[in-house]
């Protein structure tokens, strides 16, 4: 009977002219969905962090960017008023080991009436707000004075005085706020001062933040830092709008710190967690891989907080002993070095405060209680390690990491691993979105069940040019055309999440600045002041709100040219269900739904459409809600019904069907 009907379906989809039909079985068994299915990547890459998520504004806060040129990366020397005077870098007055670099201000001549001003010009400028208070802080030592009574000669006045602190606009003719220091005295000192904009003033993102000097003498300065409003309002914090728009999102995880950012080029710039800990004299900062540099002002204990605010299970990066140019420690002796490190790593997170050295210091730094901590993933795509270590390295860590954690879940980040099963794999996906409908049934084919690793797709995106392009050739942010592939390689994830326990778009974030990008195609864009969501973003948000506890079969037949990708999950206690349908070509289709099995069906649902007009369509910086979701209310005449879709469009429909309990 079942041969006869699919044979009568494949005949009607093959004449092409019949409504394309949605078979859901609601009496069937239906595959568990994961609860943890959608979550987020991130690294320090397209200005991510520093310029992005973390609120800081000064750029090159502690002078330790390297310079190309006579230039102090990201500040200046104003002397229009009438000083004198000159900047450098010194390392002869270092605030701490970690950071030795200070700005040398050399004041030969100023006076209240002529300032020598020191100017920050920020992540591609500084953004105002009106009404907004900023919180400023910097370390800073005035010259002590010398005398030689004697020969009565060389002597130098110490310096004294206090400084201005103030947000401008780009050429000085506008003062948004100021505030006044105490005065300097000839040890490290740190200032913490407020700047309150007025109501008044027009929000831009070319501000600039300027330290005004009016006695003569010298002076250095170290950490110089500006933060507007957070997040919660933590100390060094994050910014509100781009939490608010992950929050928006739902993630059950976030993997971090990377990525390649984990790695770094060399194993000296890899994610050094133990030095990301603790106050910010005491961060050195590292070179990252994707060409700059980072403050490490996002540390450990920065990614553990984020986790928390956005309620996502951590899914922690663990350096495994290869970064980028194939530099690789030798599994054995030389590798349990960074095995230890990982250990070191997983007890600082989640040992006891009173009885493990990890933990104490946990609770040392602010955080008592034990961070909760599933799962951790040994280095990341280490199938390009060409020396073929992986397999070696990978059961080093696992088998230390089981030994002393065994509820832990050990990912695997490639699957160049034989010698132990991994409980989870991660596999990346990059493709053009030709390949991603090709693929539609790629997670089909897997094979599952005892013996087999579940699945974690810990980076995926479609991508239609190379991830090298930088420029502005293609927009930072995909396309419509583009959220479509998305939204259809997601029902594949979604349908096989019996197996694909966990996926994520990559890369998250990108500053749309000129040169802010590393990766051609990414999800969030910004800059200082404002964020978008782009086409991919909202097709996103809409699966990761609208998902159920179970899949139930479904089969949808068309005809022979025509794809709807679709996925079907379902509320196994409420009945609530969710049919998510992809129409990626240029005509509207209709289908029909058949709800077999069911006993009851609501009369009213919702309807989520996201459509454009055309796949180029999309957000922007300037224009950033073009695409976005549309919610109208879906009448379901009985368990069977046509639903037409819009050309161009990803829909998820939402309503109850009931079942013979
Ligand atoms: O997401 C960008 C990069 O792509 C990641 O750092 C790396 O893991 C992958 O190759």
């Amino acid at each position: 009977m079942k041969k006869i009907f699919l044979l009568f379906l494949a005949t009607r989809a093959l004449a092409g002219d019949v409504v394309p039909m949605l078979e859901i079985d609601l009496s069937a068994k239906p595959k568990p969905v994961s609860p943890i299915l959608y979550g987020l990547m991130t690294e320090e890459i397209n200005y991510s962090y520093d310029g992005g998520l973390y609120a800081e504004l000064i750029r090159n806060r502690a002078f330790l960017d390297p310079s190309r040129s006579k230039e102090i990366p990201n500040w200046s020397l104003d002397l229009k008023a009438g000083a004198q005077g000159a900047i450098r870098v010194v390392d002869t007055t270092p605030l701490t080991d970690k950071l030795p670099n200070s700005l040398e201000v050399e004041i030969q001549s100023a006076g209240a009436d002529k300032p020598l001003r020191v100017i920050n010009n920020g992540y591609w400028g500084i953004p105002i707000k009106p009404d907004t208070t900023y919180r400023v802080s910097f370390y800073v030592r005035g010259n002590p004075g010398t005398w030689n009574r004697e020969l009565k000669k060389n002597d130098v006045e110490p310096f004294s005085g206090n400084l201005d602190v103030s947000l401008e606009n780009a050429d000085g003719s506008i003062v948004y706020a100021k505030a006044t220091s105490p005065a300097v005295n000839k040890q490290w000192q740190k200032m913490e001062l407020t700047l309150k904009t007025g109501s008044d003033v027009k929000p831009t993102t070319d501000g600039r933040f300027v330290i005004s000097v009016k006695n003569p003498g010298k002076i250095w300065l170290s950490l110089v830092s500006l933060f507007p409003p957070t997040y919660k309002d933590r100390q060094n914090g994050f910014r509100i709008d781009l939490m608010e728009k992950m929050l928006a999102m739902k993630p059950k995880f976030l993997r971090f710190p990377g990525g390649n950012y984990l790695q770094g080029d060399r194993l000296w710039e890899r994610f050094d967690w133990k030095a990301t800990l603790g106050p910010l004299p005491f961060r050195s900062g590292h070179q990252g891989c994707w060409n700059y540099r980072s403050t490490d002002g996002m540390g450990l204990m920065e990614f553990m907080t984020w986790c928390e605010d956005l309620g996502a299970e951590p899914i922690l990066g663990l350096y495994a002993g290869y970064s980028l140019k194939q530099q690789y420690v030798e599994p054995g002796p030389l590798l349990e070095y960074y095995v230890q490190d990982a250990l070191d790593e997983i007890e600082f997170l989640t040992g006891d405060a009173k009885t493990s050295y990890w933990g104490a210091l946990r609770a040392k730094y602010g955080h008592p209680e034990p961070y909760k901590l599933k799962y951790v993933e040994i280095g990341n795509e280490d199938q390009y390690d060409k020396a073929g270590t992986y397999d070696a390295r990978y059961a080093q860590f696992y088998d230390a990491i089981k030994a002393r954690y065994p509820e832990l879940q050990v990912i695997a980040s490639c699957r160049a691993v034989k010698s132990r099963k991994p409980d989870i794999v991660d596999d990346h996906f990059y493709k053009k979105s030709e390949w991603n409908f090709k693929n539609l049934d790629y997670y089909d084919k897997e094979r599952r069940g005892e013996g087999y690793p579940k699945v974690f797709v810990g980076e995926w995106a479609t991508v239609e040019s190379s991830w090298t392009v930088k420029d502005d050739s293609i927009p930072p942010t995909p396309n419509f055309g583009a959220a479509l592939s998305d939204a259809a390689w997601m029902t594949g994830l979604e349908r096989n999440s019996d197996l694909v326990v966990m996926h994520c778009y990559a890369p998250l974030f990108v500053n749309v600045n000129p040169r802010g990008r590393q990766w051609s195609t990414n999800l969030i864009g910004y800059n200082n002041l404002e964020s978008y969501g782009s086409p991919s973003y909202y097709a996103w948000n809409l699966f990761a709100n609208h998902v159920g506890d179970v899949t139930p079969p479904s089969k949808l037949e068309t005809a022979e040219n025509v794809q709807l990708p679709h996925s079907v999950t379902r509320d196994s206690v409420t009945g609530k269900t969710f049919v998510k349908i992809v129409n990626p070509s240029d005509k509207p289709q209709t289908v029909r739904i058949n709800l077999n099995g069911a006993t009851e069906v609501g009369k009213t649902g919702k309807l989520e459409t996201l459509s454009a007009s055309s796949p180029n369509d999309t957000n922007s910086i300037t224009e950033p809600t073009k695409v976005t979701p549309v919610t109208s209310p879906l009448q379901i005449p009985g368990t069977s019904f046509d639903q037409t879709l819009p050309p161009y469009s990803i829909n998820v429909l939402e309503f109850t069907a009931k079942t013979k309990p």
